[in-house]
């Protein structure tokens, strides 16, 4: 049977820490309101004046990841990057990161799922491997939000959240008779809550194709309706590990490590005690990077692989909700 295995990973983050203290500085917050509120200490963002693309971080993370796994890029069948900050608006960051990789002709294809990108991405990647399109796909996670970001008081909601950083993972196919690699996802979205996290820039519904009221409204800045974002995730997280559990006919014991998106602890918090799950068996690295939209989960995979905190035979679970509304969860058997 074709199963989809994750060969390798990588992870980048720009050498520029940028901590709550910094913020401080910057804005009306506060190192204790941040981390009491969000788990936040520091995160990085490219350094301003720096001349580069989300590309550039996928790039980096993406070059760990394909010499983990031995492989040249004109090896790829596809590659995938979920980022919800491309370069330029047209055309997509995958082309990018496939000219830079010199993977000449190799598909690249962009999702724009936000939070929950590499989730999806996975997803994709595994139809492709399980429908033999591709035996060998690089899939990334990258954001550059801090140029997208204002930071100061207004937006401090934001500001203080969102970070830059890329994760990568070789995603291969192969012939096993085991119930190993990828298991089994469910994703979802609900357009109801599309305005809940928006940002508008540069598109618009009529008129020019950048209106100067988007910017005199300040619409191309990231807007979160927080309180209702985070009552979204605190229900529909546990929601969607017991569709899984079920499709998989698995109890929640039977989940080795779960590795959720990192928007903000408290969520994070409070599915781990409404699922009654203990402490060591969530994986939280929010502290360091802050949120880093489609490369949480990649740049945690990649922690916990280089830590050898997961080991071969280990079942485990990604899942997040995000900006869409967009939410699901894949379940994961190491080999
Ligand atoms: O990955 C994408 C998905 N996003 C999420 O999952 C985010 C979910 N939501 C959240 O994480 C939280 O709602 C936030 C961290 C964004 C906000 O935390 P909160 O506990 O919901 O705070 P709040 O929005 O209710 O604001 C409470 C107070 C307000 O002041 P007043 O009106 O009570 O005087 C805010 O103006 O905190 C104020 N505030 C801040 N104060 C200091 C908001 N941001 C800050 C800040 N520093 N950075």
């Amino acid at each position: 049977m074709i199963r989809s295995m994750i060969k390798s990973t990588g992870r980048y983050l720009p050498e520029n820490k940028v901590t709550n203290q910094n913020l401080a500085e910057l804005m009306d917050t506060t190192d204790e309101w941040i981390v009491q509120r969000t788990g936040i200490e520091s995160r990085y963002w490219v350094k301003e004046g720096d001349d580069i693309g989300t590309s550039d971080l996928a790039y980096e993370a993406a070059k760990i990841a394909l010499e983990r796994a031995g492989w040249d890029p004109n090896e790829l069948d596809l590659i995938v990057i979920a980022t919800m900050t491309p370069d330029v608006n047209v055309p997509g960051s995958g082309v990018f990161l496939q000219d830079k990789l010199g993977a000449k002709n190799v598909p690249a294809l962009d999702i724009r799922q936000q939070c929950t990108g590499f989730l999806y991405g996975l997803e994709i990647c595994d139809a492709y491997i399980k429908s033999e399109k591709a035996k060998k796909i690089l899939l990334v996670g990258a954001e550059y939000q801090s140029r997208y970001l204002e930071v100061n008081t207004e937006y401090r909601d934001t500001a203080v959240i969102f970070a830059d950083g890329a994760g990568a993972s070789c995603i291969e196919a192969i012939e096993t008779d085991d119930d190993a690699g990828f298991i089994t996802s469910i994703m979802h979205s609900d357009g109801k809550y599309s305005q809940a996290l928006r940002a508008g820039l540069p598109a618009r519904k009529s008129g020019y194709a950048i209106d100067p009221t988007v910017i005199e409204n300040k619409e191309h800045f990231p807007f979160m309706d927080g309180k209702t974002v985070y009552k979204l995730a605190v229900t529909r997280l546990p929601r969607i590990t017991e569709e899984l559990l079920e499709k998989a006919n698995m109890s929640i014991d039977d989940i080795d490590l779960f590795i959720p998106h990192q928007a903000n602890l408290r969520i994070n918090e409070a599915f781990r005690e409404r699922m009654k799950i203990p402490k060591e068996k969530i994986y939280n690295n929010i502290e360091r990077y802050g949120n880093t939209t489609a490369a949480t989960i990649p740049i945690a995979l990649d922690e916990l692989l280089e830590n050898k905190i997961v080991k071969n035979g280990d079942t485990i679970m990604f899942f997040g909700l995000g900006a869409g509304l967009n939410w699901g969860g894949v379940i994961y058997k190491m080999i």
